[in-house]
C-alpha cells in the first residue's frame, strides 16, 4: 500500500515537471500509457553504482543552499558555463563547479520549490553522469540516499542490471523483497560458478529458485549472531530438496542398545584456547561427496584417518565408497551413521585406500578385498553433550566426528557461523562432518569472543572457508555436541 502511494507520487511530480519545461528537461520521452518516461533507466546511467562517498558535487556546496528564486535554470543558466556572475541571487553561481556543470543533466531546470535537493547532502556526493534523468532527484530526500526510502518506489527496469542496491543498503531495499537475488545477482553467480543450464526453461527455473534462496540468506544474515556470511555459494540453484541430497545424517538408524563407550574425558586438562589438527598432519585434504548422501562416511573415514596418523604416524586417506557399498547397516547414498560404520568397518575387517576403491558418488555392489585392506577399527567412543570436554577430548585423541543441523550450510560463505536456534534446531542433526580444531576470533570493533569449532566438511573445497565450517563454540548450536563419536583402531 504505502509502496502504491510513493508511485503516485513519483508519476505526478513527473507530469508537473514536463509542464515546466518538456524540452529542457531531458526526461525522456512521456508515455501515458506507462505513465512514465521512457528511455531511461535509473541504473543504466550508472549513477547509483558508484560509491556515494566523499568528493562533493559541490564542492562549492551550492545545492546546499536554499533557492530562492523558484525555477532556478528557468532560464537554463546552468547549462551554460558559469563564468558569468551571479544567478540566483543567493550566490551560489559565484564558487566553481568543479565538474562540468550541473545542469548538462538539465536537473536545475526544474523548480527547486520544496525543500529538498540538497537538504539530505546526498548531492554533494559525485554523480557519474547524470543526476535527474531517471527522475529520482525530483522527489524530496528526507535523508541520505539509502536511509530515505527513495529506493522504496517502482523501478521500471534497473535493478539486476547491476548490483547497486543490493551492495549498500544494509537493509532491505524497500521493506520488501524485490531486490534480492535479482537477475544480475543470478548472472553473475552463474559466473562465478561457471553454471550453465540446458535451455531456456532450465534458466528460468534455477532464477526462481536462486530468487528465493536468497530470501533465506537474507534471513539467516539477519539473525545471524557471529560473524557469518551467507550468500550466493555454488549450492545457491539447488531446491532444499535437492540440497538435501548433499547430506546424509540419519539420527534414526541409531541401534537400541549402542556398542559404544563413553569416552574418557581428562577432566584436569586445562586445554589450551585453540588447537588444529591440520597442523600436526592427521586431516587428509577436503573430499566432495557429490549428490549422494554419503556424509557419514566421509565424517566416519575423516575421523579414522586421524586416529590411524595419530597412533600409527601415517595419515592414509581411506575409501567412503567401500562404506556406502558394503556397510549394509546403513544405507549408502540414502544416508547413515558414522557409529554404525565404525562397526561395519570391524565386521568387514578394515577400510581400503581411497586410491584402491575409489568414491563414485552411487550405490554400487560391494567389491572389498580384505587384503587391500590398510587400517581398522576395534571399537568406538562416544563424546558428552558438554563442549568444553570434548575440546579436552580433541586435543588429546584427535578430529571428532559429528552430526549437525546443515540448515546454515547451504549458503554459507564464510565466518564464525551462529544461527538462532529457530533458524538451526539443535535436535534436528540432518549433516555428519568432522570438528578438527577449535578457537577464539575477537570482532574487530567490538572485542566481542567468538569462539568455534573448525568444522571439516565433504564439499569440496570451494566450499565455505577452504572445505571448512567455522561454527559458535559453547552454546549447542546447531546441535554440534549431541552426536559426538569417534572410532578407536587398534
Ligand atoms: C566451466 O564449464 C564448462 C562447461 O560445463 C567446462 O567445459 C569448463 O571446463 C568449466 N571451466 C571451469 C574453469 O571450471
Ligand atoms: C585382492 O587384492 C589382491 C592384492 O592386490 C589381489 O591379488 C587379488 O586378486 C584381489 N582379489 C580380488 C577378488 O580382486
Ligand atoms: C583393540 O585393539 C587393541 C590392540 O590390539 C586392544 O588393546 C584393545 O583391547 C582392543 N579393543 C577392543 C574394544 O577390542
Amino acid at each position: 500500500m504505502k509502496a502504491l502511494v510513493v508511485f503516485c507520487v513519483v508519476v505526478s511530480c513527473l507530469a508537473s515537471a514536463q509542464l515546466v519545461r518538456p524540452d529542457k528537461m531531458r526526461l525522456g520521452v512521456y508515455n501515458p500509457d506507462t505513465k512514465h518516461y521512457e528511455k531511461q533507466t535509473l541504473g543504466q546511467d550508472g549513477h547509483d553504482q558508484q560509491p556515494h562517498r566523499p568528493a562533493l558535487l559541490g564542492q562549492d556546496g551550492h545545492d546546499q543552499q536554499p533557492h530562492e528564486q523558484a525555477l532556478l535554470g528557468g532560464d537554463g543558466h546552468d547549462q551554460r558555463p558559469h563564468e558569468q556572475a551571479l544567478l540566483g541571487g543567493d550566490n551560489h553561481d559565484l564558487r566553481p563547479h568543479g565538474q562540468t556543470l550541473l545542469g548538462g543533466d538539465g536537473h536545475d531546470l526544474r523548480p527547486h520549490g520544496q525543500p529538498l535537493l540538497g537538504q539530505d547532502g546526498h548531492d554533494q556526493r559525485p554523480h557519474g553522469k547524470i543526476l535527474g534523468q531517471d527522475g529520482h532527484d525530483q522527489q524530496p530526500h528526507k535523508q541520505v540516499l539509502g536511509g530515505d526510502n527513495h529506493d522504496r518506489r517502482a523501478h521500471k527496469k534497473l535493478f539486476g542490471q547491476g548490483n547497486h542496491d543490493y551492495k549498500k543498503h544494509v537493509k532491505v531495499f524497500g521493506g520488501d523483497d524485490h531486490d534480492m537475488g535479482h537477475m544480475g545477482m543470478f548472472k553473475s553467480f552463474m559466473k562465478q560458478h561457471n553454471k550453465s543450464y540446458k535451455n531456456k526453461a532450465e534458466f528460468k527455473k534455477r532464477f526462481k529458485i536462486f530468487h528465493q534462496n536468497m530470501k533465506k540468506v537474507h534471513i539467516l544474515q539477519q539473525n545471524e549472531r557471529g560473524t557469518a556470511k551467507y550468500g550466493p555459494t555454488k549450492f545457491a540453484d539447488l531446491t532444499e530438496r535437492e540440497f538435501r541430497k548433499m547430506l546424509g545424517f540419519q539420527p534414526h538408524m541409531k541401534p537400541a542398545t549402542s556398542s559404544m563407550e563413553p569416552a574418557v574425558i581428562p577432566e584436569d586438562l586445562e586445554a589450551p584456547v585453540s588447537f588444529d589438527w591440520r597442523k600436526h598432519g592427521v586431516v587428509t585434504p577436503v573430499k566432495n561427496q557429490g549428490m549422494c548422501g554419503s556424509c557419514w562416511a566421509f565424517s566416519t573415514t575423516g575421523n579414522v584417518e586421524g586416529q590411524w596418523a595419530i597412533k600409527h604416524k601415517q595419515l592414509y586417506s581411506l575409501s567412503e565408497q567401500e562404506l556406502v557399498d558394503c556397510d549394509a547397516t546403513d544405507d549408502g547414498c540414502n544416508g547413515g551413521l558414522p557409529e554404525n560404520a565404525y562397526e561395519a568397518i570391524a565386521k568387514l575387517g578394515g577400510l581400503e585406500l581411497e586410491d584402491d576403491y575409489p568414491y563414485d558418488g552411487e550405490d554400487e555392489q560391494c567389491h572389498f578385498n580384505r587384503s587391500l585392506a590398510k587400517v581398522t577399527v576395534n571399537g568406538s567412543v562416544e563424546l558428552p553433550a558438554d563442549e568444553v570436554a570434548m575440546a579436552k577430548w580433541l586435543t588429546q585423541n584427535g578430529p571428532i566426528s559429528i552430526g549437525i543441523n546443515a540448515n546454515a550450510l547451504q549458503f554459507y560463505v564464510g565466518g564464525v557461523s551462529h544461527p538462532l536456534k529457530f533458524l538451526c534446531n539443535p535436535e534436528s542433526l540432518d549433516h555428519g562432518m568432522l570438528i578438527v580444531g577449535y578457537g577464539v576470533h575477537t570482532t574487530k570493533y567490538l572485542h566481542r569472543k567468538q569462539p568455534f569449532w573448525i568444522v571439516k566438511n565433504s564439499w569440496g573445497d570451494d566450499w565455505g572457508e577452504q572445505g571448512y565450517y567455522r561454527v559458535y563454540r559453547g552454546d549447542g548450536t546447531c546441535g554440534v555436541d549431541q552426536m559426538a563419536t569417534s572410532a578407536i583402531v587398534p
